[in-house]
């Protein structure tokens, strides 16, 4: 895969995960519209769309079509979506700044950006359970349904969220913080490739363990490098307050370990990460690509 043929992979997984998007998500003018509107606006405001990149470029590392996994790679969007909003919330890490706009409770209001994260978070399996562009069987549904669920939930997302907010300004060790990473971000990657992976069925089982093992390394090294980039970026590049962390006292690998040494442990983990695609032929390319990407970028 030359990168002619990168890029082009690339925009078409950008194209298919907007009209997805909104083809899936209720109209702006659909009671409630306020509650539809803040939905849409949290959803369709930018982002990189990393986790729909990433079940796109699994499902085409095990020979499967980008419409295979459409359904699938919107209802993770919708879930991190809602992880974001909450995220945002004053309970939580209290930032008015979301993808370079005034976060979701900003822009409408606390009350209004906690129910649009409840209803993302159900409309992403009401989409998976119902969606009549579902391209997979009634089998397929419900195993995607499962892992998206499990990674979202109290041993996921959740869990790690509940874990980050728990040890502000306590002084934590590696292990715990990679804990919290590893939940509180890398599950919802790991889902991405997991989903991915789905659109085969009765795929190889090392090919889904190479696969999650990918998953897993590159999940820890895309927090490491967001713990980075609060550290060394730009508010108007990365569209979010810089400097969140240490105002909250957050555990970070940066804090833990020093800048120079946490950029060696993301690389580190995307060595690993590369190495377990060994086995795949040029179709992984874009999964490589990602994980390279990953800490590369600067937004
Ligand atoms: C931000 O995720 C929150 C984390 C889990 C680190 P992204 O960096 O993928 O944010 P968007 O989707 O591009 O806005
Ligand atoms: C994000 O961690 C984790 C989730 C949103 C689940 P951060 O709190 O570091 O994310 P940003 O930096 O606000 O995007
Ligand atoms: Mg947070
Ligand atoms: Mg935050
Ligand atoms: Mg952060």
């Amino acid at each position: 895969m030359n990168e002619t043929t990168l890029n082009a992979f690339l925009s078409e997984c950008r194209a298919r995960i907007e009209k997805t998007l909104e083809r899936l998500l209720p109209a702006a003018d659909a009671p409630p519209p306020r509650l539809h509107q803040a939905m849409r606006y949290a959803v369709l405001g930018g982002g990189k769309r990393v986790r729909p990149t990433l079940a796109y470029a699994a499902a085409r590392a095990v020979g499967m079509q980008p419409e295979k996994v459409d359904t699938a790679a919107a209802a993770l969007e919708m879930i991190h979506v809602y992880s974001l909003i909450h995220d945002d919330l004053p309970a939580m890490d209290d930032d008015d700044l979301r993808r370079g706009r005034p976060s979701c409770h900003r822009a409408f209001d606390e009350a209004t950006a906690i129910l649009a994260g409840d209803a993302l978070q159900t409309h992403a399996f009401q989409v998976l359970a119902t969606d009549p562009k579902f391209p997979g069987d009634a089998a397929m549904r419900t195993a995607m349904i499962g892992n998206l669920a499990r990674a979202a939930g109290s041993v996921g997302m959740a869990g790690g969220q509940a874990l980050d907010l728990e040890s502000e300004g306590k002084e934590l060790d590696l292990v715990m913080l990679e804990n919290i990473h590893i939940h509180k971000t890398g599950a919802l990657i790991r889902s991405a490739i997991n989903l991915g992976a789905l659109t085969c069925p009765g795929l190889a089982a090392e090919r889904t363990e190479a696969l999650d093992h990918y998953a897993k390394c590159i999940g820890l090294a895309f927090q490491i490098q967001d713990d980075l980039l609060d550290v060394e970026g730009n508010t108007a590049v990365i569209g979010k307050h810089s400097g969140a962390d240490a105002k909250h006292h957050k555990a970070t690998y940066p804090s833990l370990m020093g800048i120079g040494p946490a950029h060696e442990a993301a690389a580190d983990l995307v060595e690993d990460a590369l190495k377990s695609l060994e086995s795949f032929s040029d179709d992984a390319n874009p999964l490589r690509w990602i994980a390279r990407y990953i800490i590369s970028r600067d937004r």
